[in-house]
């Protein structure tokens, strides 16, 4: 089987936080910086058109200004009735207050012209009435592009200082059907302005050739323009709309520019900025938004690090801890670090150790308990084969040794040895009935016994023995017991063992040994006998049942006290347990079970 890869879940959690947190901030940022950069493009255009829409506006109603002012030079000029002097007399009077007008010619088809000429503009700009004549002369009037009722606008700068544009009209007098021709040469100072206005934006008019009027780079005022470059702009001519938008690029820089024709003199007006400019605030939010998402991005990590390791912390120490369980060391405890699911299963899991360790002691006990009583059993058959054995030949040796003392004279030196035989064939007997009573083959009834009562007998009987060994027999005993069911001297003789076991361990030392009674919360009695001898160590205690094992000297004790007295509880459906420790004194328990519920 192909062997997975390991990845902890910190990891993984870590992973998937932070993919989450990456592909929102960067849908996002993506959505926040299309939004804009449309936002952007849209009012740019608009703005484009509108300040195109306005300068054109604000040109035509210049030029139409100039264009009125001509008319009115016109009618005097070619008025019938006015005399000659008086003509010049108001003309020259009114070009002086025309303030723009560089210079005024009026004409008839094939007659000699009149001109009136502002001559120190033309002298601060370092020209003579000569130099405008030949200009004009090189650069004739289109007179087939002559239409009445319409002007004819063109650059006509001389020099640097002084921009000019030239302004023509074509007038028809109804009555005589004459054609007369009026034209100005104007400073092209109040475009200039106009086109100056914006810092932002590169304003600039253009007559119907093509060269510049006004820009806000005055040096360029007579070169081409940039509109030959766009032939969508010279189209424009012939559409309807006032204003367009229109993208292009110009020498390597990509541009927006709004254009719209001045329906005047057929000139046109462009605004236009490069997209750079025009999209710097929209790329300074880009990279602030790439910088923002970056820096949240890197909190997110360092936060989804944090919560990830909160978040498995816990669990590693479950897995751990779960590691030691599977040792069979149930001795575990995880602390609960939060108070959500995981703490539940700490807690669970702390639970599930605990009782753990309680079912494995409980089980270790009772199988101790097995082994002990397996141990009896196996001693007990033993020892019935053994006194079945010799039980017989036993009485055989008694009932001789018996009927040869009676048969036999006193001071027959045999007389004493036979004693002896009938002596120590007794405590044979007697070994070999506790062996028997121990081995349950004598089975007695069980009869409803108070359990005080019990207890109040063999104190009676063996109170005075401790008393001569200067141990103190106590009682505490509780009122109102029920009865148990039991043999009362099988009981007996199971508490006499017990007070004498403790008054010899104590060997000839004062001490005391108490006896008590009470009623156990599980329906049964408990009879309790400690005492305050020197206590037995855990080799000691772990044999203390077993038949024959004494730690008396030969003779003293058979080592038969206790594994009766355990038999004989054994057949009282009940327990028998000590607690003992060096230095502390032993404590017996008896437990038995009642004969009867009690009643009221
Ligand atoms: N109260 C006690 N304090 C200390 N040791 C005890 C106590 N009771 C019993 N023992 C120990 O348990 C051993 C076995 O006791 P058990 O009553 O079975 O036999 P025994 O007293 O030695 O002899 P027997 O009872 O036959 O005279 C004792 O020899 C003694 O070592
Ligand atoms: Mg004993």
């Amino acid at each position: 089987m192909a062997k997975r890869l390991h990845i902890p879940i910190r990891f993984k959690v870590l992973i998937t936080l932070l993919a989450v947190i990456t592909v929102v901030v960067s849908l996002i940022t993506f959505n926040m910086a299309k939004l804009f950069h449309a936002d952007k493009e849209a009012s740019i255009r608009d703005l484009t058109s509108v300040i195109a829409a306005n300068t054109a506006e604000e040109a035509r109603s210049l030029l139409s200004g100039y264009r009125e002012k001509l008319q009115v030079f016109g009618r005097i000029m070619f008025d019938g009735k006015l005399p000659s002097d008086q003509k010049v007399r108001l003309l020259a009077g009114l070009f002086e207050e025309s303030g723009d007008f560089v210079a005024v010619t009026f004409y008839e088809k094939g007659k000699n012209p009149f001109t009136l000429y502002d001559a120190n503009a033309l002298g601060s700009a370092g020209l003579s009435k000569a130099d405008v004549q030949r200009y004009r002369l090189e650069h004739p009037i289109p007179m087939d592009r002559l239409r009445r009722e319409k002007v004819f606008v063109e650059n006509s700068t001389l020099a640097e200082k002084l921009p000019t544009l030239t302004m023509v009209i074509l007038q028809g007098d109804p009555e005589t059907g004459r054609e007369t021709i009026a034209e100005a040469v104007v400073r092209l100072d109040s475009l200039l302005r106009l086109a100056r206005r914006s810092v932002v934006f590169d304003t600039y008019l253009v007559d119907s050739r093509g060269i510049l009027l006004a820009r806000a780079d005055r040096n360029q005022v007579g070169m081409r323009t940039p509109v030959d470059w766009t032939p969508d702009l010279t189209n424009l001519k012939y559409q309807p709309s006032m204003v367009t938008t229109l993208e292009y690029s110009l020498g390597g820089e990509e541009k927006i520019g709004g254009f719209g024709r001045v329906e005047f003199g057929e000139l046109l007006v462009g605004v236009e900025i490069p997209k750079t400019a025009a999209y710097l605030t929209a790329r300074d939010l880009l990279t602030n938004l790439i910088y923002s998402s970056i820096l949240m991005v890197m909190v997110a990590a360092f936060l989804s690090f944090i919560w990830a390791d909160r978040i498995t912390h816990p669990v590693e120490l479950l897995s751990k801890a779960s590691r030691v369980v599977a040792q069979g060391k149930f001795d575990v405890h995880v602390q609960p670090t939060s108070r959500d699911e995981i703490g539940e299963l700490a807690e669970s899991f702390n639970q599930m150790t605990h009782e753990l360790k309680s079912r494995e002691d409980a089980l270790s006990e009772a199988q101790n308990k097995l082994i002990q009583s397996e141990k009896m059993a196996a001693f007990g058959q033993l020892g019935a084969g053994i006194a079945h054995e010799v039980k017989n030949p036993l009485a055989g040796i008694l009932g001789y040794a018996q009927i040869s003392l009676r048969k036999m004279d006193q001071e027959n030196p045999l007389h004493k040895n036979l004693l002896v035989i009938e002596k120590e064939t007794k405590r044979c007997k007697t070994i070999i009935d506790n062996l028997l009573r121990f081995a349950r083959q004598e089975k007695v009834a069980l009869d409803p016994v108070d359990p005080n009562t019990v207890v109040e007998d063999a104190v009676a009987i063996v109170e005075h023995q401790l008393n001569m060994n200067k141990v103190k027999l106590e009682k505490d005993l509780a009122l109102d017991l029920p009865r148990i069911k039991g043999n009362s001297n099988q009981l007996q003789q199971v508490l006499m063992n017990l007070f004498i076991n403790g008054q010899q361990s104590m060997e000839g030392k004062p001490g005391s040994v108490k006896v008590s009674t009470r009623l156990l919360a599980s329906g049964q009695i408990e009879l309790r006998v400690s005492d305050t001898g020197p206590g037995m160590d855990e080799e000691i205690r772990a044999k203390i049942f077993e038949p024959f094992f004494t730690t008396k000297p030969s003779g003293k004790g058979t080592g038969l006290g206790l594994s009766v007295s355990y038999g004989i509880i054994k057949d009282h459906q009940g327990e028998i347990s000590v607690e003992s420790e060096l230095g502390k004194g032993t404590t017996f328990f008896i437990t038995i079970p009642v004969h009867e519920s009690r009643v009221g």
